[in-house]
């Protein structure tokens, strides 16, 4: 964990700056920073021992989410996406989470499922009886695919028939993997135990593979927020919750938005979870599928009045890991690691979702008052004002002059430091006529 996540005024000193406040807060090593974090840490040798046909690498922008209190404990949370606001948006949002004395949360025992398809059952009732019977032991001849595991105190947990059609029954191999993802080794286990579950209920052996529907690993934050630190210029706190709540209650009714909704919280999700070197695809894969469990597609997370403050719940399967897989190799996604200073996969799935809620907050309270532009703009122009050559404290008064015109353009950022160059040429001589 962090001595502090709360660092005023980040946003305004240079990248070496910050660095050095990340390093100082987590224990992280700036030189470490550098090396991992320079070209996005990634070199094509490397890379080309990740995948096939390497002809380099692609880089994407790696920043902190500042604020973030979790169970009592302060997270920088290192995020990477490409999309502008989404960092400053969970970061201000976890700010006000934080008011209300932060993210609390908890998640389950980190098991996955592995399936094993049997088609061509004679008698798909019996097979499934058949399987029950003989759980000890398909349990064992699981463990045994993945000795190491069982060593690090996980391994096969349960089995499960499921009855799909008359002559389709799918088994379910339920596996603890401790701080894995744990696709390999879920894989591992399915298809040991295959041939064995053949022969017991007489089926053919169809897919063998992990359900990224991984339900039995979810976790769950809550948090609650005060009205007054919702409030904006033109809005009070009470006002931002009742449109808060109803922007939930919209998700809650129409998939349309629920998708919009969801989409808004894996922003924070995906982040998290790429920048720590874990399989995004998989998360997006479970959340999408568990938000469909009810058999209407639903929000991810709900708000709620709670007196004079606004409650906030989330609840999705989140598989990360915290060994193995992409982090052996990445830099970066070590080094996110020990700047989290997470001791499991249980932590980072908790701060993961905390970030997801957090980005869905700052989404429906911008819905909720403002509008989404207004801010998305803010930021569009202060990297407009930076594209211009503004610099220092230039780029904030440029931006907000664009913002203020309604032209964030290249052209609009060059006029505005015209602009203040002529002003501060005015008053310089002005100086000089009054010496
Ligand atoms: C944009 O990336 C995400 C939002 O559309 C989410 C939402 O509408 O809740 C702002």
């Amino acid at each position: 964990m962090a001595r502090t996540s709360r660092f005023p005024g980040f946003y305004k000193v240079t990248v070496q700056e910050r660095r050095a406040l990340v390093g100082e807060a987590t224990g992280a090593d700036v030189r470490d920073m550098e090396r991992a974090l320079e070209g996005g840490g990634l070199d094509a040798e490397t890379a080309d021992k990740f995948v096939e046909n390497v002809i380099g690498t692609y880089a994407l922008p790696y920043g902190v989410a500042l604020n973030v209190r979790v169970n009592g404990h302060d997270r920088v949370v290192p995020m990477v996406t490409e999309e502008p606001s989404v960092v400053a948006a969970a970061s201000n949002a976890a700010k006000m989470v934080r008011a209300g004395g932060g993210f609390v949360a908890e998640a389950d025992p980190p098991l996955m499922i592995a399936q094993i398809q049997l088609h061509g059952v004679p008698d798909a009732l019996a097979a499934a009886a058949g399987i029950r019977e003989h759980s000890e032991e398909i349990l064992k001849l699981a463990d045994r695919a993945v000795g190491g595991l069982v060593a690090r105190g996980g391994g096969a947990r349960e089995v499960e028939a499921r009855v799909l059609a008359d002559d389709v029954v799918v088994v379910h191999v339920v596996v603890d993997c401790r701080d894995a993802m744990g696709a390999n080794l879920v894989n591992s286990v399915a298809e040991a135990v295959a041939d064995r579950l053949a022969a017991i209920t007489g089926g053919l052996i169809g897919p063998r593979i992990l359900s990224n529907l991984c339900d039995r690993r979810c976790v769950r934050v809550t948090c609650v927020v005060p009205a007054e630190v919702l409030a904006t210029d033109e809005m009070s706190g009470s006002a931002v919750i009742d449109g808060i709540v109803n922007a939930s209650r919209f998700a809650e009714l129409d998939p349309y938005r629920a998708a919009t909704h969801n989409k808004g919280i894996m922003n924070g999700i995906d982040a998290v979870v790429m920048a720590t070197g874990n399989d995004w695809r998989a998360v997006e894969a479970g959340a999408h599928a568990f938000a469909t469990r009810t058999g209407r597609y639903q929000p991810l997370a709900v708000w709620r009045r709670f007196g004079e403050a606004l409650e906030g719940r989330i609840e999705l399967p989140l598989a990360l890991g915290t060994v193995g897989g992409t982090l052996r190799v990445h830099p970066a996604a070590r080094l996110s690691l020990r700047m989290l200073g997470v001791t499991d996969a249980q932590e980072l799935a908790m701060i993961a979702a905390s970030i997801g809620l957090a980005s869905n907050l700052a989404a429906v309270r911008a819905l909720a008052s403002d509008g989404i532009q207004r801010g998305h703009m803010g930021l569009h122009a202060r990297s407009v004002a930076l594209a211009a050559g503004a610099a220092g404290h230039l780029v904030a008064r440029v931006a907000a002059m664009i913002v203020e015109a309604r032209d964030i353009t290249l052209e609009g950022a060059r006029k505005a430091m015209n602009v203040l160059a002529a002003e501060a040429g005015e008053a310089a001589s002005e100086v000089d006529v009054a010496d």
